[in-house]
Formats: C-alpha cells, sequence, structure tokens
C-alpha cells in the first residue's frame, strides 16, 4: 500500500549538482582554494568567488515599498506592466509581426514546464536535446509526458538532420510536435544557433504542420549573455514565417538576466499567427497558473519592470562587465583546451564550456578522478560541464592541460 498516487515515481531525485557542490566547498574549507577547483556553479560569480547581485537591480528593489513586496500581483497571468515590459525586452531588436500573449511565470523552469503541460497530453512525447538541461525530461515524466532526445551536433553545427528525423518518426505515432529548444547560449555547451539553422528548421515544421500542428518552445534562460547583445535575437525574424500551424513558446528567465534565482519570475511568450489560437494558449496558462502557483511575486515583476525600463543603461552597462568577464575566462579555457587537444563542445557563448566524453562510463571515470584531483565539475549526458560562470580567471590558467592530463591517465 502506499499513498502517493499509484502513478507517483518515488526513486530520489537523482542531483548531478548540489553534492558535488558540497564536495567542492569542503575541500576549499580544507585545503584553500589555491588547491581546489570550483567550476561546478551555474550562476554568476565575480573573481572574488562571491555571487553578484547587479546593484543596479537590487539597491531599487530594496527600496521597493513593504506594500508592494507584501501584495499579491493584479492577475494570474501576471501584471500587465511586466508582461508588456518583459516581451518587449526578450524580443526586442527582432520586428516581429505575429500575435502575442504573455504569462508571468515563476522563472523559466515555470514558463518550460507550464508549456511542456499545456501543449502535450499524458502519454505524448516531448522532444528534447540529448546534451542539456535535465529538468525537461523530469517536467515532462512528472505529468505522465514522455521525453526523448535529439542529438545536438553533428559535427561543430546543430544537428538538424536528426532532429528531422525524429520529428518524421514521432508524427507517425502522435498527433502534434513539441521541441525545446535551449537557445540561445546553450546549457551547457555554450552553443548558439545560426539564424540559417533556425531558418531550415522553421521551414521544415511549416511542411510538417501541414499534418501536424507544431510547437517549439525556445528556453532562452542565458540569452542576455549573448557576445552579440544587439544581434542576439536576430534569429526570432525567423518565427514570422511561422504558418497557422505552428506556435513558439519563449521561455525567459529573469534569473540569468537581472542575477536574482531566487525571486522566481519568467514569462511564457507565446507567439502564433492566428489570434484565436494564442488566446486558447493563454486561456490554458492562466488556469494552470492559479491552479499551481497562483501568481507571481509582485515586487520581483515590478522591478524587473523598472530595471529594463528606468534604469537600463545602468543596467546594461554593469551585465556587460560580466560579460566581458565570461568572455575572457571561457577564450582562455578554450585558447589552453586547443592547444593541448582537449576535446570540447562548439561553444560560442554564455555560462558554461562541456567536455566531450565518448561515453558516460569514461565520463564518470573522468569526473571522480577530476575530484580526486581536487577539481570539480558537473556530469552531463556525454560531457564534464565547467561553469565559466563561476570560474575566476586565476583558476582557468593551466586548468586545461591539468584535466588533459587526468582524462590521458584515465585512459592509459
Ligand atoms: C537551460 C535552462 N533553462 C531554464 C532554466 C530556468 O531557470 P529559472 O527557473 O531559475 O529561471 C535554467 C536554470 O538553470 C536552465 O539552465
Amino acid at each position: 500500500m502506499k499513498f502517493t498516487k499509484n502513478s507517483a515515481n518515488l526513486s530520489r531525485y537523482a542531483d548531478t549538482v548540489f553534492g558535488i557542490v558540497a564536495k567542492a566547498r569542503k575541500d576549499i574549507a580544507e585545503n584553500g582554494p589555491e588547491i581546489a577547483t570550483d567550476a561546478t556553479l551555474g550562476s554568476l560569480f565575480d573573481e572574488d568567488g562571491k555571487l553578484v547581485a547587479y546593484d543596479s537591480v537590487f539597491n531599487h528593489y530594496d527600496n521597493i515599498d513593504h506594500r508592494v513586496k507584501a501584495a499579491y500581483a493584479s492577475s494570474f497571468t501576471g501584471n500587465p506592466s511586466f508582461r508588456k515590459s518583459v516581451y518587449e525586452w526578450a524580443t526586442q531588436g527582432a520586428d516581429l509581426h505575429l500575435n502575442s500573449s504573455v504569462i508571468a511565470t515563476p522563472g523559466g523552469s515555470g514558463a518550460v514546464s507550464t508549456a511542456i503541460t499545456t501543449f502535450l497530453d499524458a502519454g505524448e512525447t516531448l522532444l528534447y536535446p540529448n546534451i542539456g538541461w535535465e529538468s525537461y525530461a523530469l517536467m515532462a515524466q512528472e505529468n505522465g509526458i514522455n521525453a526523448t532526445s535529439y542529438n545536438m551536433f553533428d559535427g561543430d553545427a546543430f544537428d538538424l538532420r536528426g532532429l528531422k528525423e525524429q520529428i518524421k518518426d514521432l508524427m507517425t505515432k502522435q498527433e502534434r510536435i513539441v521541441i525545446a529548444i535551449n537557445d540561445p547560449c546553450h546549457n551547457p555547451t555554450g552553443y548558439s544557433m545560426t539564424v540559417e539553422e533556425w531558418k531550415d528548421l522553421i521551414s521544415f515544421l511549416n511542411d510538417c504542420s501541414k499534418t501536424h500542428p507544431c510547437i517549439v518552445i525556445d528556453d532562452i534562460a542565458y540569452i542576455d549573455y549573448s557576445n552579440d547583445l544587439a544581434g542576439s535575437r536576430n534569429y526570432m525574424n525567423t518565427f514570422n514565417d511561422i504558418t497557422d500551424n505552428v506556435l513558439i513558446c519563449i521561455a525567459f528567465s529573469c534569473s540569468k538576466t537581472v542575477t536574482s534565482y531566487g525571486l522566481r519570475c519568467g514569462a511564457a511568450i507565446v507567439l502564433g499567427k492566428d489570434p484565436e489560437k494564442v488566446d486558447e494558449v493563454e486561456i490554458v496558462m492562466e488556469k494552470k497558473a492559479r491552479a499551481t502557483w497562483s501568481n507571481i511575486p509582485n515586487a520581483a515583476m515590478e522591478n524587473f519592470t523598472w530595471v529594463v525600463n528606468e534604469n537600463k543603461d545602468a543596467f546594461l552597462k554593469e551585465k556587460q562587465g560580466y560579460i566581458d568577464l565570461m568572455k575572457k575566462r571561457s577564450a582562455l579555457f578554450l585558447k589552453e583546451a586547443k592547444e593541448c587537444g582537449l576535446e570540447t563542445y562548439p561553444y560560442k557563448e554564455g555560462f558554461f564550456v562541456t567536455l566531450v566524453m565518448k561515453d558516460n562510463d569514461m565520463r564518470d571515470k573522468v569526473h571522480a578522478a577530476l575530484m580526486d584531483n581536487h577539481i570539480y565539475t558537473i556530469q552531463v549526458n556525454l560531457g564534464i560541464r565547467v561553469a565559466v560562470c563561476s570560474l575566476p580567471v586565476n583558476k582557468v590558467y593551466g586548468l586545461a592541460q591539468k584535466m588533459k592530463d587526468i582524462i590521458d591517465q584515465v585512459n592509459a
């Protein structure tokens, strides 16, 4: 007899991050930061190892009236000013001619999960990247939805051929197609699809949409750390070409954009040709919000709105300093990796660089051997993630060579 519902999955959540983070912290406490290297943390840290919380964001937040912080949001879909601002922010620079709706969500996680469960019935299948954020599959599975991964790379490019084959295969089994794509600044590889790759994908989906509704969940959690901010939304112009039977749901997260991971604020931005179809999605998402998290922290929405409208220049300047810093860290790591023959996935920008592992047995051996040598990283499918978002430049020097030597020893 069990008390949880019959379909409940009782295997404990396999945490691949917090346990390793704790080990890294213990090593640093015992042996000092000169000996131990912590490349685990997926949040932005400065050169002194402190979590970054932007002054341009939090000085204002601290001064928000207590009643604003205490109050409920004005609607389950989010405060109107936030909905407008987050749409403008997420799509800035793109010239979209689509109907849209915005639903405020608890972070990007809320946006992705509400999208998955809005578009798919239990028993249907979500397509998600084989190297990527593990939560996509968990969000699906917790709702009785299957999750099948697609191959991310063909050489140094996005494996569109593989994805197309999988879509075709899935079309023989279910009536609609839902794909999660984490682009740009993919976690954990730092890959960003080219505009051509997006064009190709949209045109393929347009074809598929003659018989099957197609939905792309575009998870843009890291977009505001693109190296080319001005051009970072150019690819969204390819969305203008969608047919009536294709829908885009952008999952935006304030967590990384304004360094407010714990404030739980984000948005699902639904884009479609047909206003009625977009409205239907809003109806479902609004009820889902009411039925789960109810409403989003009022002050988090108000503060985001203030930052991107009233304090935009100071905020962009502060954030740019960290984009430049991450560029320095990643460029150094990649240069040294290339020099010593350490293989990485095709990094372009963003929080993480990932080493290529030919299989997960090898990955586990390498990961353990790295820890024996005081180097802490995160295991991902077919890879070892190095968090350049939290690794000071002085810890990057020589790291690639050390990792290469350890991998060679494991392989010997
Ligand atoms: C790829 C990806 N998407 C979405 C998120 C959502 O983050 P949050 O729910 O904090 O906005 C994360 C956070 O780590 C992520 O890595």
